[in-house]
């Protein structure tokens, strides 16, 4: 392990703590750009509430709604727009990893001289990461992406149907204000969802970090056990608060850096993932509980006593006589069950998706992201035959 480690976002976490969304925002502008979804927030009574804190404070704010799932670079640069006529110095981004990712380029969008999709990683040699945003405030009204205490942001761009991310310090929220009060509203298949993309983002770095990292591991662990325990509580009774609030948790540790350091991974299951969602705008956390155990059953081949301590710790299965594959595809089955058990689909077909395509998804994903030889990074790393392999044992 060889690693430097930084996360400057300051977390604020609790029920309630909406009300101090104006109080923090003060410290940071005076003028909001307010990003939101298509609408959620203004019918439960978010929006409101957000509104009187913020005035309460003495922040004006000039409204940005409409960001959509799978958020657009359209959507970007119609926030950017807004946020540079009407001089907002400070972003604030409420509603769930769409909104905030939307939010986060815009920040950085409103400094950046170039079209913000060149921020993108989208399999070029050359990204222009972006190095200055306005200050960006998070208040997620989901628990999933992790996106409020992150530097990341996941954009689609609907002409060239990509779907890319950018990593930049820049983006890191200046404030992460969690209340789980806000994911009461949060229909049960969603929550499924948001429970699936939560431990898909520990488990890519557990099957693809590098090795000797127990610590890690054991933290990856603790954040799938959690997920495990409390999602389908939150998923059977969306007003249990105590299950909202440990599932909101756990989907901010799953991808605040704390999980992943040191491990230097990669994330092939997003990656094929991000694909299928900018040909088919399927939800993220639906799409990849089909991929993520499809990958798995194909990456247990190559790694069968890594798969096996994954299926020992998290599912208690046992090992018997040094059958490590089949203890390894015991423990993908019992995930997949459990993803099948809170409402998530498992099959390609679910999502409405057939065989037509295969090849093109494979090289698509490759295009976004690649290495040196032209493979999906990942443990192992993966061709486009491969790739197509996953896909079809998935339909
Ligand atoms: O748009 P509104 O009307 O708000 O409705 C949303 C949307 O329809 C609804 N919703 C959100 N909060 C709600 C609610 N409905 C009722 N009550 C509430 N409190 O949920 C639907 C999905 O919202 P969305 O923001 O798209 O979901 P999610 O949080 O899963 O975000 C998915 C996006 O994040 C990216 C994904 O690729 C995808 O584009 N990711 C971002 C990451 C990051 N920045 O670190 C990492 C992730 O791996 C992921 O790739
Ligand atoms: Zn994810």
């Amino acid at each position: 392990m060889n690693f430097e480690f930084h996360n400057p976002t300051q977390l604020v976490f609790g029920a309630g703590t909406l009300s101090r969304l104006g109080d923090v925002v003060s410290k940071h502008g005076k003028r909001a750009l307010l990003v939101t979804g298509g609408g959620s927030v203004k019918r439960n009574g978010t929006f409101d509430r957000a509104i009187a804190s913020l005035q309460a404070a003495g922040v004006s704010v000039v409204e940005c709604s409409g960001i959509e799932p799978n958020p657009r670079i359209s959507s970007v640069v119609r926030g950017a727009e807004t946020a540079r006529s009407e001089g907002c110095d400070v972003v604030i981004a409420l509603g769930g990893g769409s909104t905030m990712d939307a939010a986060k380029v815009m920040a950085a969008a409103v400094f950046y001289q170039w079209d913000p999709w060149e921020m993108m990683a989208h399999g070029r040699e050359k990204q222009g990461r972006p190095t200055r945003a306005l200050p960006i405030v998070t208040v997620p009204t989901l628990a999933a992406t992790g996106s409020e205490m992150n530097c990341g942001a996941v954009i689609t761009n609907e002409e060239t149907v990509e779907k890319s991310f950018v990593m930049a310090d820049c983006l890191y929220p200046a404030v992460a204000l969690v209340d789980p009060e806000l994911t009461l509203s949060v229909p049960p298949e969603q929550t499924a969802f948001g429970v699936c993309d939560l431990i898909t983002h520990v488990t890519e770095s557990y099957f693809n970090g590098v090795d000797g990292t127990p610590l890690q591991d054991r933290f990856a662990e603790g954040v799938i056990l959690t997920a495990m325990e409390w999602g389908p509580r939150a998923v059977a009774d969306g007003d249990d608060l105590e299950a909202r609030a440990q599932v909101q948790w756990a989907s901010v540790v799953a991808l605040n850096g704390w999980v992943q350091v040191g491990t230097d991974f990669t994330a092939p299951v997003h990656m094929i993932e991000h694909t299928l969602s900018a040909h088919h705008d399927v939800a993220h956390g639906a799409g990849l509980a089909v991929v993520n155990p499809a990958w798995m059953r194909f990456a247990a081949k190559a790694r069968p006593a890594r798969f096996a301590q994954f299926a020992q710790r998290v599912f208690g299965v046992p090992l018997k006589s040094a059958d490590y594959l089949g203890c390894a595809l015991e423990g993908v089955d019992r995930f997949e069950e459990f993803l099948r058990s809170i409402g998530c689909p498992i099959r390609l077909s679910q999502l409405g998706i057939g065989d037509a395509m295969l090849s093109r998804y494979a090289r698509d994903t490759l295009r976004v992201a690649h290495d040196k030889e032209g493979l999906l990074p990942g443990r192992p790393p993966m061709n486009g035959e491969e790739i197509v392999e996953v896909l079809r044992s998935a339909l």
